[in-house]
């Protein structure tokens, strides 16, 4: 029998190395099997010889073999029970000669042979067979993931839950992870937000090339990283990005408590690891109920500590590089720290912590900017719409970049609302009066403030008594009329200096 002259198909490639075995007693089928599969984009191997055929098959994974149901010495179904003996999982499809020859209905199904097909010179039939067991083996292989990955899920959750420490607990659910995964690297950020205290403890757990010091951690930390971490746990979403994914991490009460990141370049399990992710913030936060803290307290504060200095001295990396952006606004957002100290301290309801909250958030109130084009930010020229989009974007990334870790978490709407007004026209959700936070409001008055006694690119900057002006003239729309109030006053009696 012979598949004589066959049409060219055009050349596909396919992904993960789709592979197939052949078997036919005539070498021309063989050879002509190979180049039609072959400029298809198949990985092909053929043979003319049954217990050669079976010897490879034991040896190397296929995913495919395609047989002649009518061999020399032997037929197709005894080569397939063979197979069967071995190998449940590979694909079969028989090629017969002519239709009165091919096997009865009762064979094929008895030794799970998908198809069919009859020898012919055109070989269009045989390469739809082949695309649609393709599809159904790509299938098959993403039904086997889930499953498997969901039972490496179940089999963990017994010890997951088991009464462990936090350490102990960290290091299982990574070590699950990378198996789900099969990825090398990860790291769990987690912080014990249970207790009223506990804003002091940050656990650091890596494996793979994150199983470091927490020093060198912080170092493998990007901005933008900071970023994706953030996003992750300030919206409570996965993150991905090319070479990795951030998972939230929340308690019962849907605050984020943490983060777990894996390396990954294959996104496909990513529902697999939202469950798995869920699994083991619960875990984690049982232990953090039950204080299953076995980590020393000093080393804990080590943790925290290293992390928070870190962390801010980044920060200050990224406001001192915005601010360099500009030689105009240069010192701006010290400025912008100062003032709203002191008008914060107009405020008798204000304790220690909101001003010592206004001094930080201030200092890092633009950090957002980072991510800003420069010729967006430094335009001596209008902004057209899309640029204006632009600008509008840095309060929520400066809150997703302080969104990484929790000991940032009051210092966040400062940052998110600076640039909100009073008659809800300003960015990015447009709140309204008291809807936007009263550290926020004082912040905004001072960011203004020091916008209009500065010099700008696009224009020379306002007498101390134009800028009051100014500010009363936005009192009530753009600004808090209480605020505007007690500074101007500190203006006009010099309790406050202009630098
Ligand atoms: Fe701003």
């Amino acid at each position: 029998m012979r598949l004589a002259t066959l049409k060219k198909n055009e050349a596909e490639i396919h992904e993960n190395n789709f592979k197939i075995i052949g078997l036919d007693d005539e070498a021309g089928v063989i050879k002509t099997l190979k180049v039609i599969l072959e400029r298809s984009g198949y990985e092909f191997k053929g043979y003319t010889n049954h217990t050669e055929a079976i010897e490879e098959l034991k040896k190397s994974h296929f995913d495919l073999l395609i047989l002649d149901y009518l061999l020399d010495n032997i037929n197709g179904s005894q080569v397939v029970e063979i197979i069967r003996s071995f190998n449940k999982e590979l694909y079969i499809l028989l090629l017969t000669g002519h239709s009165e020859c091919a096997p009865p209905l009762e064979t094929l199904e008895k030794n799970e042979i998908q198809g069919y097909c009859a020898k012919s010179d055109d070989s269009s039939q045989l390469m739809l067979l082949i695309k649609s067991a393709y599809k159904s083996i790509a299938m098959m292989n993403e039904i086997k993931m889930t499953r498997n990955g969901l039972s490496n899920i179940l089999k963990a959750a017994p010890q997951l839950f088991q009464l462990q420490p936090i350490d102990v607990i960290l290091e299982y659910i990574l070590l699950n992870l990378l198996e789900i995964v099969e990825s090398k690297d990860a790291f769990i950020l987690a912080d014990n937000i249970v207790k009223e205290d506990s804003e002091k403890e940050t656990y650091y757990r890596g494996v793979g090339k994150f199983n470091t010091d927490i020093n060198t951690f912080t170092t493998m930390f990007s901005p933008l990283h900071m970023m994706y971490a953030g996003t992750a746990r300030m919206q409570h979403k996965t993150v991905s990005y090319e070479s990795g994914v951030f998972f939230p991490l929340l308690n019962d009460r849907q605050e984020s408590i943490g983060v777990i990141y894996v390396e990954l370049d294959d996104h496909k399990k990513l529902d697999i690891l939202e469950i798995y992710a869920n699994q083991a913030a619960s875990s984690i936060n049982n232990a953090f109920l039950h204080s299953l803290l076995s980590i020393k307290n000093n080393e804990l504060n080590k943790t925290y500590e290293i992390i928070k200095t870190r962390y801010e001295e980044t920060i200050d990396t990224l406001r001192l590089a915005v601010d360099a952006k500009d030689e105009y606004t240069r010192g701006h957002s010290d400025r912008v720290a100062k003032y709203s100290v002191q008008i914060g301290k107009c405020f008798s309801q204000l304790k220690e912590n909101d001003l010592a909250l206004l001094n930080v958030g201030g200092t890092f109130h633009d950090i957002g900017k980072i991510g800003t084009a420069d010729d967006i930010l430094l335009s001596d020229r209008k902004l057209n719409d899309l640029e204006y989009q632009e600008i509008k974007k840095h309060p929520l990334n400066g809150a997703k970049i302080l969104s990484a870790l929790s000991m940032f978490n009051e210092i966040v709407p400062l940052v998110m609302y600076h640039h909100e007004r009073i008659d809800g026209k300003g960015y990015p959700n447009g709140l309204k009066g008291d809807e936007i936070p009263f550290l926020a409001r004082i912040l905004s008055v001072a960011d203004a403030f020091d916008a209009m006694t500065t010099n700008r690119v696009y224009r020379q900057k306002l007498s101390l008594e134009d800028a009051i002006a100014q500010l009363e003239k936005g009192s009530g729309t753009q600004f808090d009329t209480v605020i505007v109030e007690k500074f101007a006053q500190l203006l006009k009696s010099k309790e406050i200096e202009i630098d």
